[in-house]
């Protein structure tokens, strides 16, 4: 396991506990909510990063897995998406979510769902582009996700990640593509491996350094599961 991601997954939920984020945030020109207890993305670049690189399908459908606020997912259907589902393990980020969707008039194409991973689609649904921007911080095995917002953070034993590179080819329409938010804190190593049992390949599209305290600076990566 690598140590220095889960410490750092660690001070990134300390900041988020301690710097009690405001109820309401500007990011990519627009304003959004914030509820408690969600990832928040005015702490850390990752979501604008990511909601800017991803190439949303004009005309299709994208699967945002992990919403969080829904920015993602409301800024996929802003930028020409046909048919949006955001879902997330975290009641409060399905709240959240919804709330964002509203608030930026999208419900016409946005379908939010409470859902670990794919387990509340139809087994057939099909999208042009599945994304996760995951808790690419790996605890260890026994490490327990006590609350919502960990679910953000920490993926023990990278389980969830593994299930997910297993589930989400299925979920492909033809010629769709499956993306992970990830992070130089992330295993790459391990998520390599599960990939390759899958008939994957982990490739980093896009990738950006950016000081996320005054003693770290990470690089950010836009992965394709080729
Ligand atoms: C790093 S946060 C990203 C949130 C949001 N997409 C963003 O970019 O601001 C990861 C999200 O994945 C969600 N998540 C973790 N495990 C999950 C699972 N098994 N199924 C669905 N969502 C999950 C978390 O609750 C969290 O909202």
């Amino acid at each position: 396991m690598d140590d220095t991601g889960f410490q750092r997954g660690q001070a990134l939920l300390r900041r988020h506990l301690t710097d009690s984020p405001p109820s309401t945030f500007s990011l990519l020109g627009r304003d959004w909510d914030l509820l408690d207890g969600v990832f928040s993305p005015a702490q850390t670049p990752v979501t604008a990063l990511f909601s800017t690189w991803l190439p949303y399908p004009a005309g299709g459908a994208f699967l945002e897995v992990g919403s969080g606020t829904g920015v993602t997912a409301v800024t996929a259907a802003l930028s020409g998406c046909r048919a949006v589902t955001a879902l997330d393990v975290s009641t409060a980020a399905v709240a959240n979510t919804r709330l964002n969707v509203a608030r930026h008039g999208v419900e016409d194409r946005v379908r939010v769902l409470h859902s670990d991973l794919f387990s509340a689609l139809d087994p057939a649904e099909e999208f042009d582009l599945i994304y996760w921007n995951s808790n690419f911080a790996e605890a260890p095995d026994d490490f327990v996700n006590e609350t919502d917002l960990h679910h953000a953070f920490f993926d023990p034993s990278y389980r969830t990640h593994r299930q997910f590179v297993e589930q989400a080819p299925a979920h492909l329409a033809r010629g769709g593509r499956v993306m992970l938010g990830f992070s130089t804190i992330g295993n790459f190593a391990l998520l390599k491996r599960f990939c390759a049992h899958a008939g994957l390949e982990p490739v980093v599209v896009r990738s950006e350094s950016r000081q996320v305290d005054p003693a770290t600076t990470l690089e950010f990566q836009l992965l394709e599961l080729r």
